[in-house]
């Protein structure tokens, strides 16, 4: 049976590039999740305001387990920001892709995104929304936070390559932003959500 390996984590952390390195690494089948929903429109409506496809969780479900079942690579590499979705009976390792807010905002600005999606998506980050989707279906064993910030492209790709080798988890310390930013920053991205 095929191992999958899941990267998750907001827009802009590496999601797409890592999975593309570790997948040459590991001779492994990739799967993009954000692409599998459009081309095979696994899609329930288009969100104008928010420029995104709200996505048919079950339909994506039932694709990335029939992608599963019908891999003939030993390990298959999913990537995406909605990866709590790759069915957990399958998942062998949950990898979260995390960036420091600031470092992240600064990415995110060069898209040509409206402001407003770009702090809804570093507010994201700064509350950790990945971790905590990922952690209420799999649990926190299964949850491991790469921590990206200053780490090139290959110093990330060789980490996760190690972890899956050794078959083991880095130690379970989640990330907290909100200890390292200032009030007014935390304000400036936070104050786009609606509570
Ligand atoms: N560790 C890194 N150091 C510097 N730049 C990086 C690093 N990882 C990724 N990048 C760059 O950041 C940009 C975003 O990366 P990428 O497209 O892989 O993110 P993503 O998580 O897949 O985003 P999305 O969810 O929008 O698809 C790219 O230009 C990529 O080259
Ligand atoms: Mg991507």
């Amino acid at each position: 049976m095929v191992k999958v390996i899941v990267l998750s984590g907001v827009p802009g952390v590496g999601k797409s590039t890592i999975a593309e390195k570790l997948a040459r690494k590991l001779g492994a089948e990739v799967v993009h999740l954000s692409k599998l929903v459009v081309d095979n429109k696994l899609y329930v409506d288009y969100d104008e305001v928010r420029e995104t496809y709200i996505v048919d969780e079950e339909k994506v479900r039932e694709k990335v387990k029939e992608l599963i079942i019908e891999c003939e690579k030993e390990y298959m590499v999913i990537e995406g920001h909605y990866g709590e979705l790759v069915p957990k009976e399958y998942v062998d390792f949950f990898f979260v892709l995390r960036l420091n807010p600031l470092i992240l905002y600064e990415r995110l600005k060069k898209r040509k995104w409206p402001e407003r999606k770009v702090k809804e998506n570093v507010a994201a980050e700064i509350l950790a929304v990945p971790t905590i989707n990922a952690i209420s279906v799999l649990g926190e064993d299964k949850v491991c936070e790469i921590n990206v910030t200053g780490k090139e492209i290959d110093d990330v790709v060789n980490e996760i390559f190690n972890y899956i080798k050794e078959g083991v988890c880095p130690t379970k310390q989640f990330i907290d932003w909100t200890i390292l930013l200032k009030y007014e920053l935390l304000e400036k991205f936070l104050k786009t959500l609606h509570f």
